[in-house]
């Protein structure tokens, strides 16, 4: 049977874990993967969430099957970061939202039921996109095309090329927009731009498709969602996938959700209808832990506070690595400016780094980032920075 399967390559992000555990140097550095580390290099468990989780493993809750779209309490609680608590859409049952593993899941569900939707419609991610888009969406059997980005001599946006591109689109065309904290390129668009975008997919038809991975980890849980709040008052159909992976420091429980925007109430109910048997046919229905800390701490004032409290320390630290690696590379006669690195925005910094410095930085060493030059700023901290700065000087020298 299996005579004729090739090796596939490893994966660009996750098989950078497998070379970093396998690497025996005490020095290494894991700059690949998104995900927040303290300042001891720990992955942290968050004080809300140890909170809920105390209160739950007292309870001692049986452990049945969830209803396939999760529970309510999750999904009220993922729409009120996503939208507003007092959204009118919410208010008008315009809003379905299912429980997903991760954000990757809540793509791969939505990306599954657009195919039954519209089979022909081809996909557009931004040029670059997070590594896992373009495979997604072809696995779920759709032709991906890319829409201009980044432009790396601004290392900013080139929004007159996205406009040209997104304007000339074919009606049905999804496109798939990372509504805050760009991944790889930390550049994000300005509210302005965003009220753009919404009238390019009005005006074109397009089906929109936001990923929300990183709410709050620009400015804040209201402020990230600027995005989401423009579509949401376009009166546009439109896709979220969000995750807390990040947010929550809940990477293994692979938490997220997909809400799907629709016309009205009516048209909710046979929108959902039809994703539940999208995931019914893939796992059933969703895992029970994550989503019961998620509604949790989301439900208490108390815990909320404590998370929004922690969600801005991990944004605060990250912000001190980035100076902090601005002023490491200056300190090691680095000509090249390098603060475009404060600018961007989330967990990453897209450096400008070649495929073969990436090389000498993991081969010399022992730092691992993406071949695209894309470095996790969340897994810098105050023993490894003057490392990671020397290891660059070296190789841009
Ligand atoms: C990343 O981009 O590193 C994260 O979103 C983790 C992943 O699944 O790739």
């Amino acid at each position: 049977i299996f005579a004729a399967v090739e090796m596939a390559p490893r994966d660009p992000i996750l098989g950078l874990n497998e070379a970093f555990n396998a690497d025996a140097r005490e020095t290494k550095v894991n700059l690949g993967v998104g995900v927040y580390y303290d300042d001891n290099g720990k992955i942290p468990l968050l004080n809300a969430v140890k909170a809920a989780e105390k209160a739950r493993l007292e309870s001692m809750p049986p452990r049945g099957y969830q209803p396939i779209e999760g529970p309510s309490a999750y999904a009220q609680a993922v729409q009120a970061l996503l939208f507003g608590k007092d959204s009118a859409l919410l208010a008008n049952g315009q809003v379905i939202t299912a429980e997903a593993l991760g954000g990757t899941g809540a793509l791969k569900i939505g990306a599954d039921f657009l195919k039954r939707l519209n089979p022909d419609a081809t996909v557009y991610i931004s040029d670059p996109s997070w590594e896992n888009h373009r495979a997604l969406f072809e696995f779920a059997g759709f032709k991906v095309e890319n829409y201009p980005y980044y432009d790396a001599a601004t290392r900013g946006v080139d929004f007159a090329a996205m406009k040209a591109c997104l304007g000339g689109l074919p009606a049905g065309s999804i496109v798939v927009l990372h509504a805050c904290c760009h991944n790889p390129t930390g550049a994000d668009l300005t509210d302005a731009q965003w009220q753009e975008v919404v009238g390019l997919c009005r005006d074109g038809g397009l089906v929109p498709f936001l990923d929300m991975a990183y709410q709050g980890f620009a400015d804040g849980i209201e402020p990230d969602a600027v995005a989401v709040r423009h579509f949401a008052a376009s009166g546009l159909q439109f896709f979220v996938s969000s995750s807390f992976s990040k947010s929550f420091s809940l990477y293994g429980e692979r938490i997220g959700a997909l809400s799907i925007v629709t016309a009205a109430r009516e048209e909710s109910a046979r929108v959902l209808s039809q994703l539940k048997r999208v995931i019914r046919t893939n796992y059933s229905n969703p895992p029970i832990h994550g989503a019961a800390v998620v509604a949790a701490v989301l439900s208490s004032p108390e815990l909320r506070q404590m998370w929004e409290d922690e969600l801005a320390g991990m944004r605060d630290r990250i912000r001190a690595m980035r100076t902090g690696l601005v002023e490491a590379l200056k300190a090691e006669g680095v000509s090249q400016d390098f603060s475009f690195v404060i600018k961007q925005r989330g967990m990453f910094s897209y450096t400008g780094l070649t495929a073969e410095q990436v090389e000498r930085l993991r081969t010399e060493f022992g730092i691992y980032a993406v071949s695209t030059g894309r470095i996790c700023l969340a897994a810098l901290n105050s023993r490894n920075l003057a490392y990671v700065a020397r290891a660059i000087a070296k190789v841009v020298a």
